[in-house]
């Protein structure tokens, strides 16, 4: 089965508005021509409706970095996947940032998901080992509870994406190998297979991210469990996740 290819930029807490403007002009002028490959920007908040006005009519897809589950009410500051819902088509949930600073476990990241779902929105589950837990040979038993807990009750999960982010390869510089990042990948999906069924596990679209840039994209799009990738830093450069995104879909 051909998977679509997927080029994500996970912007985190960077740009002021007039910068996200400005680089989703950018974004636009460089990518609204490029087929075969999806191309996602996830800007914070406070710019997903400035970014959403000047996307529009293009190709490039909107992304949330986060969610509550709960549709309304008194949980100041916190935005619901009700107004997400009219405004992207994609929510990062579960990044390894919100797991470490924010405290977020399995059991929510599964509670968001669901809730996710249920507003149609296509989560982007993040999910990736800690350095000692690769060291210590534990990135499966790792990688398997944050699938499977991620996932629980969830036996249809729309358009869900998978991001594997090992951690000690996010903004390190230190990316994972391309055959370290397909292994652990290929391990997903057969997660997701045992959890929700062949063909879910077969269509699912799986990432890499963690140092992704526009000189190594190449090897990990080229391996066959890995769709695409989601990027942090070079998401931030217009060039660079153009050449990302172009090398993406000449690959795949
Ligand atoms: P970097 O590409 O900056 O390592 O970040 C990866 C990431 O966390 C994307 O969500």
């Amino acid at each position: 089965m051909k998977r679509f290819p997927v080029a994500a930029g996970n912007w985190k807490m960077n740009t002021t508005v007039e910068e996200a403007a400005a680089l989703a002009k950018e974004l636009r002028d460089r990518l609204d021509r490029l087929d075969g490959v999806e191309k996602i920007v996830c800007p914070p908040f406070v710019s997903l409706v400035p970014v959403k006005g000047i996307i529009t009519g293009s190709s490039i897809k909107l992304g949330a970095q986060n969610m509550y589950f709960q549709e309304k009410g008194a949980f100041t500051g916190e935005v619901s996947p009700t107004m997400l819902a009219g405004l992207c088509q994609y929510v990062i949930l579960g990044h390894s940032e919100r797991r470490q600073y924010f405290h977020e476990e399995d059991r929510l990241v599964n509670r968001k998901l669901k809730a996710a779902l249920k507003a149609g929105l296509a989560p982007i589950l993040c999910v990736g080992e800690k350095l000692e837990d690769r060291e210590g040979g534990r990135t499966e038993e790792v990688i398997t509870r944050q699938i499977s807990e991620g996932l629980a009750d969830i036996p249809n999960p729309g358009d869900l994406v998978i991001a594997y982010e090992p951690i000690w390869a996010i903004g390190t510089g230190r990316a994972a190998t391309a055959s370290q990042a397909n292994e652990t990948i290929g391990l997903i999906r057969r997660v997701v297979g045992g959890q929700c069924g062949g063909a879910v596990a077969e269509g699912v679209r799986l990432l890499y991210g963690g140092s992704v840039t526009a000189a190594n994209i190449l090897e990990f799009v080229s391996q066959s469990e890995i769709d695409g990738s989601l990027v942090g830093g070079a998401s931030l450069k217009a060039g660079d996740f153009t050449s990302i995104a172009e090398q993406t879909a000449r690959a795949k």
